[in-house]
């Protein structure tokens, strides 16, 4: 790519865009305004309306960005950003990057309101936890993670946007859980992609997103094995869990591990079943 100091953002995008398509990169177009607003400190808007010239030193970096991208890392690692309802969080290869489709949790629980407390497990970059605390859902949040850097992240990014609100983040494995008090709701995205599916995930899935945050190491059920255990003591009375779930999960499975409970199943924009709601 030859880049002189007449390069126009219009013409970045399009260049830029047939380029990583002709690698069948998928949301090519999406991909480089993504890498310009950030660059440019900028919304997306101003790309086309603004008539903006990019310096050399951003054709540069916009240049290695690129190269990254075509040797298969996901563009919120390159950019150290993903968006998680409506705010950017900051991400690095410690944390999954949080998919819009979690984001069902957020809109189940605001039918609450705003309750005393929340647990979120498996907090990753903090993106459920911090979003609940950012819409006002809870006044107090316990958010774990088994994982040290994780948690430094979810706390980085709670800093970033909400430090005034409270939530404590602990490291804690789940599976052998110490926590010790009750919550109004519980909710998580747990590792639940069983571990003989993850070969056959995207390599820019497997090879790039922290293997603990994906599968349990088993059939994908020992986290809701662990709810369905652990729900009668974490939860207050009329409390409720928001659980995630994958396409591998099946609901009959599901049904079986929470027998003592009242089960309802939420599905995704895809008419997917995404959230199950527990009782
Ligand atoms: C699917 S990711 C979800 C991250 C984030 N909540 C989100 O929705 O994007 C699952 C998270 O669970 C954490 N995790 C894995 N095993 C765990 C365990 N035994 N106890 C607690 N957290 C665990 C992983 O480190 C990872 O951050």
């Amino acid at each position: 790519m030859n880049f002189d100091q007449t390069y126009s953002v219009l013409d970045c995008i399009k260049i830029n865009t047939k380029y990583l398509m002709d690698y069948n990169i998928d949301n090519a177009q999406c991909e480089i305004e993504l890498i310009l607003c950030s660059l440019l400190q900028c919304d997306k808007i101003d790309l086309y309306t603004k008539n903006q010239k990019i310096s050399q030193k951003d054709c540069l970096i916009i240049e290695s960005y690129i190269k990254r991208r075509i040797a298969g890392e996901p563009i919120q690692y390159i950019l150290k950003n993903s968006y998680f309802y409506g705010r950017g969080f900051f991400v690095n290869e410690n944390v999954l990057i949080p998919r819009f489709d979690s984001e069902l949790i957020i809109d189940i629980a605001k039918k609450y309101g705003c309750v005393d407390n929340i647990l979120d497990v498996g907090t990753g970059s903090g993106n459920l936890a911090i979003t609940i605390a950012a819409e006002n859902l809870a006044k107090n949040i316990v958010a774990t993670d088994i994982s040290k850097q994780t948690i430094k992240v979810a706390e980085y990014n709670k800093q970033k946007l909400c430090p005034e609100k409270n939530i404590n983040f602990i490291i804690d494995d789940f599976l052998n859980s110490t926590i010790n008090q009750q919550f109004d709701i519980i909710i998580s995205n747990p590792p639940y992609i069983p571990k003989n599916e993850i070969d056959k995930l995207d390599d820019i899935v497997k090879k790039h997103e922290p293997i603990k945050a994906l599968t349990d190491g088993n059939d994908g059920y020992n986290f809701y094995n662990k709810f369905s255990v652990l729900g009668k003591k974490l939860l207050k009375k009329n409390g409720v869990m928001l659980l995630e779930i994958g396409i591998n999960n099946k609901i009959n499975e599901l049904k079986k591990i929470f027998c003592n409970y009242t089960i309802e199943i939420f599905k995704d924009l895809n008419d997917i079943p995404r959230v199950i709601k527990i009782y």
